[in-house]
């Protein structure tokens, strides 16, 4: 348990033992993880009297600090995943690193699970997304799943050096996904790994022209909300910034906004579920990943939507009517990344809010090199200008 004098002022306004949530709150919802989107997703709750507690696995977590009523826990002990749904109108998740049988444990204690286990086990497993979508026709790169060098050489026989072998889960920003060359380049990744016997997915290495996020938010009851296309930019496999409206041809931005809506209710997702996509040379459409949570490329509907994302999380996962997702205006978010000049954002904040316009988000998170630490929105006449000023913000705040 955590929470110090915050835990004690709550157990006055509880009388089901020991809880965090209070009773006249108009929900609760148990997060599991407490990283940046669980503390936007707290500063939502804020807004509609909504507790949102977060099960952390430190006192010094994004969304702890920024004072989210909380619990100590690992997402990996079902004791603790327990003890945080206890008392919640709905549980929903930061982070997809929960094991299965531990979601389907609470699903069949009768907690309310948005997105459900089987919906979650999409982003959980890349390679099983791969395989369902497949299968319901959906466009995706070349794929297959491989154990062995020998199998992605195979691969690559049909499809082409270089290959893109991923870890089927636990990747985020990156991690986990290799750009293999050759077979002694898949003989090192898949030969001297721990587990030599693993299942990898090979994927086509995808001549990218652009890349898009759709965030589609449903409910329950299968209403659904779409939010305009976001066009994101990797660099070394981490999103460096975003834009909208995306500057891509209508007839792909229609084409992007159809497929992410057909896997919304083919999945049953529940709350935010954001299709990464990418745009290959010829112009044709193939589906990367799903989230099925508030995503990065949301961060801009905060400023730059009618609903921000995480207003529309909560409402979908409620099951509460969804907010307009109009666009406000031509915008652009730049990522906060530790560089490795050690600047660090929040010892270089007043210079940045010097720029007129530029919108600053800090997460609470310890400097390190790689890590996200925040972004900064802009909104502008055009993308174009609306990225000028955040680059320049976080430029400052950066030191790059
Ligand atoms: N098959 C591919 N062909 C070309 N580029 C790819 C391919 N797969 C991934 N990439 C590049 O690597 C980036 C990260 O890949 P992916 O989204 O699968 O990984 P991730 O680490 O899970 O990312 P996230 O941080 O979004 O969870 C993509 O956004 C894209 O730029
Ligand atoms: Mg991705």
């Amino acid at each position: 348990m955590g929470g110090g004098s915050q835990q004690d002022r709550r157990k006055a306004d509880a009388t089901m033992g020991e809880m965090i949530f209070r009773r006249s709150a108009s929900a609760r919802v148990a997060m599991i993880g407490a990283g940046q989107l669980a503390r936007m997703t707290h500063q939502a709750a804020i807004d509609l009297d909504v507790d949102l507690g977060v099960l952390a696995d430190s006192p010094d977590d994004s969304a702890v600090l920024a004072g989210a009523p909380w619990r100590l826990g690992s997402p990996n002990t079902l004791a603790d995943i327990e003890a945080m749904a206890a008392n919640a109108d709905v549980v929903t998740f930061d982070h997809e690193l929960i094991p299965g049988e531990h979601l389907a444990k609470l699903e069949a204690l009768g907690h309310r699970l948005n997105p459900s286990p089987a919906a979650l086990a999409l982003a959980q497993d890349k390679l099983k997304a791969r395989r369902v979508l497949s299968a319901r026709g959906f466009p995706l790169p070349e794929f297959s799943p491989v154990s062995s060098p020998g199998e992605v050489s195979e691969f690559a026989e049909v499809h082409g050096w270089p290959v893109v072998v991923k870890s089927p889960s636990g990747g985020y920003d990156g991690r986990g996904v290799h750009v293999i060359e050759n077979h002694a380049q898949a003989a090192a990744l898949l030969g001297g790994h721990p587990a030599a016997d693993a299942t990898w997915l090979a994927e086509q290495h995808v001549e990218l022209a652009a890349e898009l996020a759709i965030l589609v938010a449903r409910t329950p009851s299968g209403k659904t909300a779409v939010y305009p296309a976001v066009q994101t930019f990797q660099r070394d496999g981490i999103c460096r910034y975003l834009q909208i409206p995306a500057e891509l041809p209508s007839a792909t931005l229609d084409e992007a906004t159809n497929v992410a809506m057909s896997i919304a209710e083919e999945i049953g997702a529940t709350g935010i579920l954001a299709v990464e996509m990418f745009v290959d040379a010829s112009g044709r459409l193939l589906v990367n990943e799903l989230a099925l949570r508030p995503h990065n490329s949301g961060h801009i509907t905060i400023e730059a939507c009618e609903t921000s994302q995480f207003h529309q999380h909560l409402r979908a996962i409620l099951d509460w009517p969804l907010g307009p997702t109009t666009m406000r205006g031509p915008a652009a978010t730049v990522n906060l990344i530790g560089e490795s000049t050690g600047a660090d954002p929040s010892q270089r904040l007043p210079e940045a809010l010097a720029i007129p316009g530029v919108h600053v988000h800090l997460y609470g998170k310890a400097f390190r090199a790689g890590r996200k630490l925040g972004h900064v929105t802009a909104l502008g006449r055009t993308p174009g200008e609306a990225l000028g000023l955040a680059q320049a913000a976080a430029g400052l705040l950066t030191g790059s």
